[in-house]
This record gives C-alpha cells, structure tokens and sequence, in this order.
C-alpha cells in the first residue's frame, strides 16, 4: 500500500502542473489508533493541558513532537521511539500529576520507551511502573529506560521478563525496591542491564546464564546483600561489571577468570572477604580493578599483577592486605593511579615505581612501610599532592635531596630517630 503523499506526487507529475494541493494531502496516514495511543499516552505524562490533536496534528509528518520518533511500516506511520522528561529546550516534560495510562501499550512498533526526571517527587506524586501489559510490546521493544526518576517507586516488574526483544534495561537513579526479579534472566538478547541508584535489597538472583550477549552490567549503589552468583562466570562478554556501594559479602568468585573482555570491575564499598581470587589474574582485559573498602584481607603478593597489562587504574584501598607491595606491580606499564591506602603492607618501597612511564597518582598512606623514600626529586615534583605516603611510622625521606617544598607531606626526615 502507497501513501497519499506518494500517490498525489504521481499524479501531478503526469499532469506536468503545479500541485497546490499537494502539501495538504501530503499527511502521511497513522492509524487513528496508533494517534489516540499517542496523544493519550503523552497527556498522562504532560497533564490534561497538553492537546495533542491541536498542537500537533501530525505527530509523525509536518508537526514533529520532539521526543517522537516514528517510521513507516506497509504505509502507515507508527511511533517507534518516545522520550518523555526535559533532555531538549521543547521536550516533553512532565506534570506534578504525571501517570501512565493504558495507551501506552498499544503502540504497534514502539522500538525504545525512555523517561527523564519525569516522575520527581515521591512525597507529591508516587507512581509505580505498571506490572502488566508489557507482553503487548514484546515483539518491538528493545530499548526500556527510566533515568534520575526519584518519584518511581515500587519494585521491577516480574513482567519485564516477557520484553524478549529487550537488548537494553536501564533503570538508573530510581526510587524502586523490593528483589531483583530472576524473570530477566531470560532477556538473552540483553547488551545492557543496569539498575544503579536504586534501593533494592535481597540477594543478586543467580540468573546470569543465559545472558551471553551482556555487555554492561551495573548494579551499583543498591541494598543489594549475600554473595556474588556464581553464574556471573558465564558472562563472557561482558566489558563493565559495576556493583559497587551495596551489601554484598562473601568470597570473590573462581569464575572471574573467564571474564576475559572486562575492562572494568568495580566492587568497592562492600564486605566482600577470603582474600584476593587467583582468577583476577586471568582478566587480561582489565583496565580498572577497583576493590577498596572490602575487608578482603590476605597478602597483596598472591597474584602474578604482571598478567595484568591494560590495568591503568588499580584501588586496592582500605582491604587490609598484607605482605609487601610485590616487584610485579612495576611491570603494569600502563598504571595511572595506584591506590593502596589503608592497608597493613610492610617493607621498603620499591623505587622502580618510579619508571612506570603513565603513574600519576600513588597513594600509600596508612600503611606499615619502612624505610628510606628512594625517588628522585623530579618524581616527587610531577605527583605533587597525588603522592600521599603519611601514617607510615616507619617510613622517611632522605634530607637534603629533595627540596623542601616537595618533602612528602606528613613523612619525617630520615636523620631524626625516633
Ligand atoms: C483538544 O482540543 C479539541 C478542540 O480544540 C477538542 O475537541 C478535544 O476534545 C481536545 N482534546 C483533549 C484530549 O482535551
Ligand atoms: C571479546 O572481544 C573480542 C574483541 O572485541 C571479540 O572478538 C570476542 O568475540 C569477545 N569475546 C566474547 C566471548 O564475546
Ligand atoms: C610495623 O613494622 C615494624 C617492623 O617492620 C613492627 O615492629 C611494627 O610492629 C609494625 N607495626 C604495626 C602497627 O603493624
């Protein structure tokens, strides 16, 4: 089936005239249920102010919503995109008020669905995401996101599991609790699944098998507890791994190892235990290794750190590890940051820190190292302040090598015992 438009161009062009007419014919045809679903949908958002069929007659051809996006499927416009909340100067943007009515499931294609700073006060107007009726936008659906929404409240709906198109979950910097529903373990076509900066709490659901597709996994900043699932192993692919600042305990996992795209692992500020996992080793992707404010414990020498050669930026603060800072942490040659903070190391600080050609940033306070500080002056002047060696009893600088205004903050001169 041809539109008008296509069909009215014709026919001016046989008749070699001037089509005034045309631009008035030229409205592309949208189901009439496809238009009431949008204009509908994007009242509950905007309030009863905001009338569609005046301000924009048609939404998908010469009176363009911003936020909207459409495409022609056998002749017909159908809205393929919708993004409600204030991303551009005339989008779509939210009333106190604002709800989700039922037309929003009826669209035919709608491809991606997103919502900013939309649902904003969770005194004044509290909404929960809607549990049923998203089985009706399986077959299109790939792109779901709720970001900065601290009004929406309520759990993950179960029912996001039937979204079996979805290559794309995120639901960033919510007001939503409750468990993580295990049904998104069959999203096998999901590329990113991040649930950052809500509440949830319970334990990770064990669900991560069938996800061989996942890319990015974010979890981070949750209530989340209990211990890693050991189907995390599986995710082969995967390049960003963030479930940093939750309640997670527990020992880290064997299966890391076969995480060998990673690029990034975050698990700080929880209270994961029993010591540094010989599979760390194994990520030879890894670029950011952040493990701080875990009580992990046991010695900082059970790795072979060199087989870590993208690690640019490695925090290993406040862990309580032990032992000495080992000789293969200067081999890392593309180390940036080194972070190893709050920690019970011992012995003398290796000055071939100083050749790694990219360090920037080497902060050791709050140690037990010893010794004479054997850098030259020149390391000291390009770390200035990004060098913190302090609370470290036992550990001084030599007088008279390096000018005062570069002596390491808070570490005494060598000369003076005592
Ligand atoms: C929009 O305005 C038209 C007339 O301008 C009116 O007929 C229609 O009922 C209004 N629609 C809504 C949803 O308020
Ligand atoms: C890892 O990355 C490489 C290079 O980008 C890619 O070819 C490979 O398929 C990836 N491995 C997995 C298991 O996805
Ligand atoms: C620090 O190390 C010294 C000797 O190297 C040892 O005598 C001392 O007990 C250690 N201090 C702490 C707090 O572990």
């Amino acid at each position: 089936m041809k539109s008008h438009g296509i069909w009215v161009i014709f026919i001016c062009f046989l008749l070699g005239a001037t089509c005034v007419v045309q631009e008035e014919l030229e409205v592309a045809p949208m189901e009439k249920r496809e238009l009431e679903a949008l204009y509908s949908t994007i009242q509950g958002f905007a309030g009863n102010w905001w009338n569609g069929s005046d301000l924009y007659p048609d939404p998908c051809g010469w009176t363009p919503i911003q936020g909207i996006s459409c495409d022609l499927f056998n002749g017909f416009w159908y809205v393929t995109s919708l993004n409600i909340g204030p991303i551009h100067e005339n989008s779509i943007s939210c009333s106190q008020k604002s709800e989700f009515r039922p037309q929003l499931f009826e669209f035919k294609h709608l491809q991606s669905l997103s919502f900013f700073n939309c649902f904003v006060s969770r005194d004044q107007n509290p909404v929960t995401i809607p549990t049923g009726n998203w089985e009706k936008l399986s077959g299109s659906l790939e792109s779901l996101e709720f970001r900065s929404n601290p009004g929406l409240i309520g759990k993950i709906p179960t029912s996001f599991g039937l979204l079996n198109n979805l290559k794309s979950l995120v639901l960033l910097g919510n007001g939503l609790t409750g468990e993580i529903p295990p049904d998104i373990g069959n999203l096998m076509k999901l590329k990113r699944l991040v649930l950052a900066g809500n509440s949830c709490s319970g334990q990770i659901p064990d669900i991560f098998s069938k996800l061989s597709e996942l890319l990015i996994l974010d979890l981070s900043g949750n209530s989340l507890s209990g211990s890693l699932p050991l189907s995390l192993g599986s995710l082969t692919s995967l390049l960003k791994l963030d479930v940093r600042s939750n309640n997670l305990e527990g020992n880290l996992l064997n299966g890391f190892g076969n995480l060998k795209n990673l690029t990034l692992m975050d698990l700080r500020n929880n209270r994961f235990q029993g010591g540094l996992v010989l599979s760390i080793q194994e990520m030879y992707s890894l670029e950011e290794l952040a493990l701080s404010n875990n009580p992990i414990g046991g010695s900082f020498s059970v790795l072979k750190w060199e087989n870590l050669q993208n690690l640019v930026i490695l925090e290993l603060s406040n862990m309580g590890l032990t032992g000495e800072i080992p000789e293969s942490i200067t081999e890392l040659r593309r180390l940036r940051f080194l972070g190893l903070r709050d920690n019970h190391l011992t012995g003398n600080l290796n000055p071939k820190l100083e050749s790694l050609p990219c360090l920037n940033a080497l902060y050791l306070s709050g140690n037990n190292l010893t010794g004479d500080l054997k850098f030259s002056k020149q390391f000291y002047g390009k770390m200035g302040s990004r060098f913190g060696a302090w609370d470290n009893p036992n550990l001084c600088y030599p007088v008279g090598e390096i000018s005062t205004s570069q002596v390491p903050f808070g570490v005494r001169p060598c000369h003076q015992e005592v």
